[in-house]
């Protein structure tokens, strides 16, 4: 009796560990550079700012508590999209799929922070312009 309980704990114990290591690995890494911004990296470094935030998740909403020298994570393995955009004056839905021959679908499924209307982008974001799917969720 004893003893299959504690086979049960064991079973419990190794699952756990299974599924802690299972944990993403960064694809592309970057060194920040003093003065750097998260938007400006993005753009430069060509990770959406969704990406970049998602593989980052210590740098905070602001992006004020990155530091020179620090190496963080452009994408992560499976999930990284290197094809971008950046946000431009008088940019909508229309004009950025038209760009990059993509349907709508794809750039929301590629850009969980854009809403359906792409009312909520702002100037300076870049966007996952890429014709594949990126599950960011996983
Ligand atoms: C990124 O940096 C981390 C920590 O410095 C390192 O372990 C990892 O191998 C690097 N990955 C790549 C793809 O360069
Ligand atoms: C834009 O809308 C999406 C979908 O409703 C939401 O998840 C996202 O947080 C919004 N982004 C901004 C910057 O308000």
């Amino acid at each position: 009796m004893f003893s299959s309980t504690r086979m049960v704990a064991v079973i419990a114990c190794s699952t756990l560990i299974l599924v802690s290591g299972a944990s993403a690995q960064c694809a592309r890494n970057y060194t920040v550079v003093s003065g750097d911004f998260c938007d400006e990296i993005s753009a430069t470094q060509h990770s959406s700012t969704f990406q970049l935030a998602n593989a980052n998740p210590s740098i905070n909403a602001d992006c004020t508590n990155i530091f020179a020298e620090e190496v963080i994570c452009l994408g992560l393995l499976g999930r990284d999209c290197t094809t971008t955009t950046v946000i431009q004056p008088g940019d909508g839905c229309d004009t950025i799929t038209a760009a990059a021959g993509i349907p709508l679908s794809t750039l929301l499924h590629n850009n969980p922070n854009v809403n359906a209307d792409c009312t909520n982008i702002s100037i300076g974001e870049v966007l996952c312009t890429s014709g594949g799917l990126f599950n960011y969720t996983v």
